[in-house]
């Protein structure tokens, strides 16, 4: 799952976010292919805690493949990254997830401080396809703006079809309506005032605290802007998370015990769910299994997996859209079987 790169450079980005790119060797090309928007998972031991965090891939495809990391304050591993080096060796997991607009022709991309990561690259790409292309980027001042020159070189190259609009929380601007923060009622405002077109958008795309994309989600849905336009990459969940309890359903599983079989790489294995365990991925942790994961909060999809058999329930889901749930997708991290045997595949697409 991990394969250990070599760090190639690590850039300032703003004075407190750097960009770090990974030297890929021939052997891993194949591993390491990414389409815009995806992200990679990085792993560290930090004072003997096996540390992971997901971080959006920056770069296009055929560039060295970097990734955008923003301190955050107490954060073990933003902290840790920051005092990587060029020529320091890194646990990195292939790119993964599905947060991407290619096929969209009228795109609009709206992002706040580090969600801004995986736009850069889709924006890139969007536009090299021949896209029109709307970047909302909320930040506190300019000082706080990341990947500033790449988006300003899209700008110059692009001068017809990219329209990138700033708003800033901490630094007045002329236009009273790009001042504050991105919240549902700016976008809606902004786009009665003709500066972004929503209703004309095929694909929508919102990356960065969950509490901005559930406004603005909210208000794309109250406007009748259709749901399979809009997707989400949430980088955290302000405010307390709520966890559905487990269900009588659940609860009896559990008790019962359940046998649980993973296709992980084409390979089958099995272990017990009992009462103790929380999750899926716990109960495999405990019998000394690993399935993937990174954030074990719901959020960055990193465990995402196709329910094949059996039934299980979530105690909460930040990432999977209801396409994916309709589907029969799971999170590992917060599924717990309401069945006494549960098979799940890793491998389903
Ligand atoms: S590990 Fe992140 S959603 Fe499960």
């Amino acid at each position: 799952m991990f394969h250990e790169l070599t760090i190639r450079e690590v850039r300032a980005e703003t004075p407190d976010s750097v960009a770090i790119s990974f030297d890929v060797p021939e052997a891993l090309d194949k591993f390491f292919a990414w389409v815009p928007g995806q992200y990679l998972t990085l792993r560290a031991i930090v004072e003997d805690q096996d540390i992971r965090r997901s971080y959006s891939i920056a770069s296009l495809p055929g560039k060295p493949l970097t990734v955008g990391v923003k301190h955050v304050e107490g954060g073990a591993f933003s902290s840790f990254a920051q005092s990587l080096k060029p020529g320091d060796r890194i646990q990195v997991m292939p790119p993964e997830g599905r947060f991407t607009c290619r096929g969209a022709t009228r795109v609009v991309l709206i992002a706040a401080g580090s969600g801004i990561t995986p736009m850069v690259a889709m924006a890139a790409d969007a536009l090299a396809q021949g896209a029109e292309v709307t970047l909302v980027y909320g930040n506190r001042n300019t000082g706080s703006i990341m990947f500033r020159d790449a988006l300003d070189g899209l700008k110059d190259r692009y001068v017809d079809r990219f329209t990138m609009i700033h708003i800033l929380s901490r630094e007045p601007q002329d236009v009273a309506l790009l001042n504050g923060r991105i919240t549902g009622n700016k976008l809606a405002a902004l786009a009665q005032a003709g500066a972004v077109d929503l209703a004309g958008a095929d694909g929508i795309f919102i990356c960065g605290p969950g509490d901005m994309i559930d406004d603005v989600a909210l208000m794309l849905d109250t406007k009748g802007i259709p749901k399979d336009h809009v997707h989400f990459e949430r980088f955290f969940q302000a405010g307390e998370v709520q966890r559905a309890p487990r269900s009588a359903q659940a609860e009896a599983a559990a008790v019962h015990g359940v046998t649980v079989e993973v296709v992980l790489d084409g390979t089958r294995r099995q272990f017990k769910v009992e009462a103790d365990d929380d999750n899926v991925v716990a109960a495999a942790e405990r019998q000394g299994l690993e399935l993937p994961y990174s954030c074990k909060g719901g959020m960055c999809c990193t465990c995402r997996c196709k329910v094949a058999e059996g039934s299980a329930e979530m105690a909460v889901n930040y990432s999977l859209e209801p396409w994916e749930l309709e589907a029969g997708f799971t999170l590992a991290c917060q599924a717990r079987p309401t069945s006494d045997r549960l098979v799940l595949d890793f491998d389903a697409a």
